[in-house]
């Protein structure tokens, strides 16, 4: 009702203003009337408008009739268009704007089905991707749990695989006198070293570190070298499978493996582990009893014999050279018996074309330990023997490391490197020329050697070990015979 009369009342004032303006003629802005230098005449309103048209605003003023004002629409504006109508002479000249909130382009209203499809798709997408990454994570989380259980489980079932109920050393020599006589299989080395679970670092060489590495509960040793070095792995891994070159006076080689783990190659070559570590280390640490002494020496010659000798036949083995021969080059074995290991340097000897296997720089191995044919250049290394020379040269030294510290009636010599007392502690070619060659100086044999048997006789071992004239020293099947002797006379006292 309120409506109605309020309407009826806008219209009678409305027609008012008509028959004022027809009275007058209004005179109001119009864009579009170029002739009439843009002003129109009108009975009706003066009227603008803008509202946005492609997303340009567009403002139009022009002149309303009495028959447009009537239809009220023209002058009532909405959400997105301002109308205005007005009854005075350019009234509509001034500024309109559009209603608040349309100043930039409308954004379209949505219809039901895009609102679902904009809700839908980013809600599917998160879903998925949330999905995606529980299950990621999951397989990782298992594979993790897998391999967990795995490096737990792995030697284990590698054990009963490889080595039903046997040791390292059963296993090795089952597989050597079945096989080629060198040693294991490489899918086996391999297998064995890839399941070594590694405990402790134990030693520090040229060619890189040893470490004490766990093999189905048993213990052994892993000489790890660096890519640098892989041509001293493949060597040494080399004359340790030479055919038949096991014995119980050589360290025992298990297995050689390069395994590159992406960034760079490790090379492993793994032995057997002696506790006691090298005779270096052991002497000093321990002193020796007189058959403590004869034990070690005898092992020690036997090792080097049975390098140095040639077995004839198809399952021989080439008589070899060691040429870095020493105290740290000696292990301990439980047993107070020696192994002789680093065989990185070793030459073979080929008997037929009476040729050596590598190209020979005579100059390697330690200084402190070579021969004076070493140290002056004088060695014929055409001649395979001057080798085997040169490692009988070195044990003579070791001798003299070990009886130095073979206690008898209480007396007995601080442990000490051959040449201590005349050589500065990393001696070059020269300082050790000069006092091997030059000065003919040897290691001192104490007086009181000789009211030892067993140390007389090997102070004159030694002494035939060290001939300046390499043909006349002792030979080292003829040392081993010698000191065997000594355990002989010792079991016939007793
Ligand atoms: N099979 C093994 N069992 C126990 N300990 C070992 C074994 N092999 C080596 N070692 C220890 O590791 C140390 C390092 O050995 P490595 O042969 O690398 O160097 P080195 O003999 O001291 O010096 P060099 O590089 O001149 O040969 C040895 O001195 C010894 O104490
Ligand atoms: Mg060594």
């Amino acid at each position: 009702m309120r409506r109605a009369l309020l309407s009826r009342l806008c219209a009678a004032a409305l027609a008012v203003a008509a028959c004022a303006s027809l009275c007058s003629g209004l005179i109001c802005i119009c864009h579009l009337c170029e002739r009439t230098n843009f002003t129109c005449e009108t009975e009706g309103a003066c009227w603008a408008s803008v509202m946005l048209t492609n997303g340009r605003q567009e403002v139009v003023k022009s002149c309303l009739s009495v028959g447009e004002l009537k239809a009220e629409v023209f002058c009532h504006g909405s959400r997105s268009i301002t109308r205005k109508c007005c009854y005075t002479d350019f009234c509509n000249n001034n500024t309109i704007h559009l209603p608040a909130g349309q100043g930039s382009p409308s954004k379209p209203k949505l219809t039901p089905v895009e609102l679902t499809v904009i809700i839908i798709i980013p809600v599917c997408v998160l879903s998925v991707v949330v999905l995606l990454t529980l299950y990621t994570c999951q397989g990782h989380h298992c594979r993790f749990r897998k391999k967990k259980k795995l490096n737990i489980e792995e030697p284990l079932s590698e054990c009963s695989l490889v080595n039903p109920g046997k040791t390292l050393k059963d296993l090795i020599f089952d597989m050597t006198t079945s096989g080629s006589g060198s040693g294991l299989p490489l899918l086996v080395q391999r297998t064995i070293a890839r399941t070594i679970v590694l405990q402790e670092i134990v030693g520090k060489g040229r060619f890189g570190e040893v470490w004490r590495g766990k093999w189905c509960g048993e213990d052994v040793a892993v000489k790890i070298f660096s890519s640098r070095d892989e041509r001293s792995w493949f060597r040494e891994a080399e004359i340790y499978q030479t055919i038949m070159l096991r014995h119980e006076n050589i360290l025992g080689f298990i297995a050689a493996d390069n395994k590159d783990n992406g960034t760079w190659t490790q090379l492993w070559l793994v032995s057997e582990y002696y506790e006691q570590g090298s005779l270096f280390d052991y002497l000093n640490s321990n002193t020796v009893t007189v058959d403590g002494m004869i034990k070690l020496t005898f092992s020690i010659a036997s090792g080097l014999a049975h390098l140095h000798m040639e077995i004839v036949g198809t399952q021989g083995k080439p008589a070899i050279a060691h040429r870095d021969l020493k105290s740290k080059n000696i292990l301990v074995k439980r047993n107070e018996t020696c192994a002789i290991a680093d065989l990185g340097l070793a030459v073979k000897h080929n008997s037929v074309l009476n040729t050596i296997d590598i190209p020979q720089n005579p100059r390697v191995g330690t200084k402190r330990y070579m021969a004076p044919e070493i140290l002056d250049d004088a060695m014929n290394i055409n001649i395979f023997e001057s080798f085997k020379r040169a490692d009988i040269y070195a044990l003579g030294l070791v001798y003299w490391e070990i009886s130095r510290r073979c206690s008898v009636g209480g007396i007995v010599e601080e442990y000490q490197l051959p040449y201590h007392d005349v050589v500065p502690s990393d001696p070059s070619i020269e300082d050790m020329k000069k006092v091997v060659c030059e000065q003919k100086l040897r290691p001192n044999i104490p007086n009181q050697w000789q009211s030892c048997e067993a140390l007389r006789v090997m102070g004159r071992i030694m002494r035939e070990c060290w001939y300046a004239n390499g043909a006349a020293r002792l030979t080292a099947l003829r040392i081993k015979k010698t000191i065997s002797q000594l355990c002989v006379q010792k079991d016939s006292k007793a």
